[in-house]
């Protein structure tokens, strides 16, 4: 189904269609607001067309503004409504951020970790979606090691699948809370040149983020030792460079990568003392991005190798507020999915944030 982000219609006294024997002609109608079409689970950035994606972050931002200035954090939104957080794969960030956020939008939360589940015993991926869709989850949040396990979950629960990360494929939601960030002090991402460094061959966020950022109109440039390109990426919407400092020179933004040693079964850089002096940021070269430009990086960090401590901690880097913004863009997220918006049984957006925030205990 799809909404039309549109305004409640009201009825402008002498504003109707003109009738017969009336002298007036049409006024020129404003073209129509582009359609969101919210999908049904949150699989990809790809999922997002570029209305749809505004929409969420439009919705974050106007849960951020509901929640300003309150003493009880706390919408009524989904009371009643069960979240599921399926993480196979370990997480600090992504699993409380959705804890958090469901919690603030009064669903009653389950932490499912493999670790002492009956996972550890041999049940399958399978087993466990039936008895999840046995227990009436309305939302599974689902991290996992294997590239796809969030799509196949989707087949067999009635619920709505939120991807939260999988295997070196995808994490939708990052690419959000990024998005978000980024246009919190850029404004548009039209034409704003935005540059991902690092392991892209093993980052899930790197899709995502490409994906995201360029339906947002961004310039991206990829900047990663050819070892650590996956094959196919000069098929991906951005730019491929192995020279950092150049690619800095006047950009709004560097969003670093983790090198994510754990999936790293060869030698893919000769030692990281040399990987850090190619392809890490440091105080001079952080300097080199236009003087309003922020550092990124979705975490965890590998301090004093893909950035600096005083980078990471240092004026610019915006690190702390991408989790906090991840929060944010969660509830609007689990909002959209669990709302019945995506259904077209919700009113708009601004009615229903309002509603819940004039419904606050
Ligand atoms: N950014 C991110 O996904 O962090 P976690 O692995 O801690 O969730």
């Amino acid at each position: 189904m799809t909404v039309a982000m549109q305004p409640r219609e009201r009825a402008v006294p002498g504003s109707g269609p003109a009738t017969a024997g009336s002298a007036r002609t049409a006024a020129p109608q404003p073209p129509a607001a582009p359609e969101v079409r919210m999908p049904r689970h949150l699989l990809s950035a790809a999922d997002l067309d570029r209305a749809t994606a505004e929409h969420v972050l439009s919705t974050a931002q106007r849960i951020e503004q509901a929640m300003a200035g309150r003493e009880v954090r706390k919408l009524p939104t989904l009371r009643g409504r069960t979240v599921v957080n399926l993480f196979f794969e370990d997480s600090t960030r992504t699993r409380i951020s959705f804890e958090v956020a469901a919690k603030r939008l009064s669903a009653d939360v389950i932490n499912f970790s493999a670790k002492g589940s009956s996972v550890s015993k041999g049940e399958s991926l399978k087993d466990t979606a039936w008895t999840l869709q046995a227990m009436g989850a309305d939302a599974v949040v689902c991290r996992h090691s294997s590239s796809g396990a969030p799509q196949q979950l989707s087949a067999w629960v009635d619920g709505h699948v939120i991807n939260a990360g999988d295997g070196t494929h995808e994490h939708p939601t990052q690419a959000l809370l990024d998005a978000y960030t980024l246009r919190r002090h850029l404004g548009s991402l039209d034409g704003r040149r935005i540059v991902v460094v690092g392991d892209v061959l093993h980052s899930r966020v790197a899709r995502s983020n490409v994906l995201l950022l360029s339906t947002l109109g961004a310039e991206v440039t990829l900047v990663a030792p050819p070892t650590l390109l996956p094959v196919g990426v000069t098929n991906w919407p951005a730019v491929v460079s192995y020279d950092l400092d150049s690619a800095l020179v006047g950009a709004d933004a560097v969003m670093m990568l983790r090198v994510q040693r754990e999936r790293m079964s060869g030698a893919f850089f000769p030692t990281e003392r040399e990987y850090s002096r190619s392809y890490g940021l440091d105080s001079r070269r952080r300097d080199l991005i236009a003087g309003h430009g922020i550092v990124l990086h979705p975490g965890p960090m590998n301090r004093g190798m893909e950035i600096t401590p005083q980078v990471a901690d240092g004026a610019g880097s915006v690190i702390v507020e991408q989790v906090a913004n991840g929060v944010t863009v969660r509830m609007a997220v689990l909002y959209l999915l669990l709302s019945g918006e995506s259904d077209g049984t919700a009113s708009t957006v601004a009615d229903a944030v309002s509603d819940a925030a004039g419904g606050l205990a």
